[in-house]
């Protein structure tokens, strides 16, 4: 059975790739940014997760706009990224876990979410920027990574999306999957994007700091309540791109047990995003919600 650790929310922002390679987390423009790093390297140190299941979403790398799946998972062996045209360098290749992909694949499949299986998959900047905070040593040197990870895509960028329930339930699935898991295992979820931000369009540069307070308060023991906004009154809300938050209620859902907040740091702005970086405590708990 595997073990879920506890779940990260970060904010995956392109530039953030520039200043790892200018070395500017200690400008003032990026330190209060960076500075939310700290807990989350002390806490990684402290679990020491063997895998990290990686939700987020892709922004024309592997999918583009004439087929773009719903839910799709990785099961591959190995990750690489390729030149998105942001001026920053391509990351190196990141180990995947395919044996915990196949046995997420097929409990989802069996759950009745019909996944789109990827056995080759280019990770963008929204798996590799979260890689690199998370993992700055290893993101940076030839050594090998850590830990093995599971990409899990959701559609967030071509409309229609699936609904904040809808990515709750597919965590929750996922959560479950994971403690069925028939090795040891002990597993991050992470969630990436986010918080309000709107890159293009009349409203660009659009942040609400009213509302990612309090979507950031309700995830971490009242998430279901979240569900009540509809896609259309999230875009409104937290702007076209905020809706990325849809790959944190699914990281949310992932954690089956008793979650707790134990770190969280939010900055405006990191470019044109408000930045969030929270850490979510899992401890299990001995009854489990149905989907
Ligand atoms: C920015 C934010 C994103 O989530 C993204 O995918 C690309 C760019 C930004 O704020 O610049
Ligand atoms: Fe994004």
């Amino acid at each position: 059975m595997a073990t879920i650790v506890g779940g990260i929310g970060t904010t995956h922002v392109p530039s953030i790739g520039k200043a790892i390679a200018e070395k500017k987390q200690n400008d003032p423009y990026w330190k209060p940014f960076f500075k939310g790093f700290d807990y989350v390297h002390y806490w990684l140190a402290r679990t020491k997760p063997d895998a990290a299941v990686v939700f987020y979403n892709d922004h024309g790398l592997n999918f583009f706009l004439d087929k773009l799946p719903t839910f799709a998972i990785g099961a591959s062996g190995e990750y690489r990224s390729e030149d998105e045209g942001w001026g920053i360098p391509v990351s190196r290749p990141v180990p995947g876990d395919a044996d915990l992909s196949w046995h997420l694949i097929n409990t989802l499949v069996a759950e009745e979410f019909d996944v789109t299986t990827c056995q080759e998959m280019l990770i963008d900047h929204a798996v590799t920027i979260p890689m690199a905070l998370m993992w700055p040593s290893a993101a940076s040197s030839d050594r090998p990574w850590p830990l093995k990870i599971v990409p899990v895509e959701i559609n967030t960028v071509q409309h229609p999306l699936p609904s904040m329930a809808r990515c709750l339930k597919l965590g929750r699935a996922i959560g479950r999957a994971l403690e069925s898991y028939p090795r040891e295992l002990r597993v991050v979820i992470v969630g990436t994007g986010g918080l309000s931000h709107q890159l293009d369009g009349a409203r660009a540069g659009f942040v609400n700091k009213e509302f990612d307070a309090l979507c950031l308060d309700k995830i971490v023991a009242e998430p279901d309540a979240l569900t009540r906004y509809s896609i259309h009154e999230l875009v409104e809300l937290s702007g076209s791109q905020g809706v990325e938050f849809l790959n944190w209620m699914a990281m949310r859902g992932a954690l089956t047990g008793r979650v707790s907040e134990l770190n969280r740091n939010y900055h405006i702005p990191v470019s044109n995003t408000a930045a969030a970086t929270v850490v979510y405590d899992n401890q299990p708990a001995a009854e489990r919600r149905a989907a």
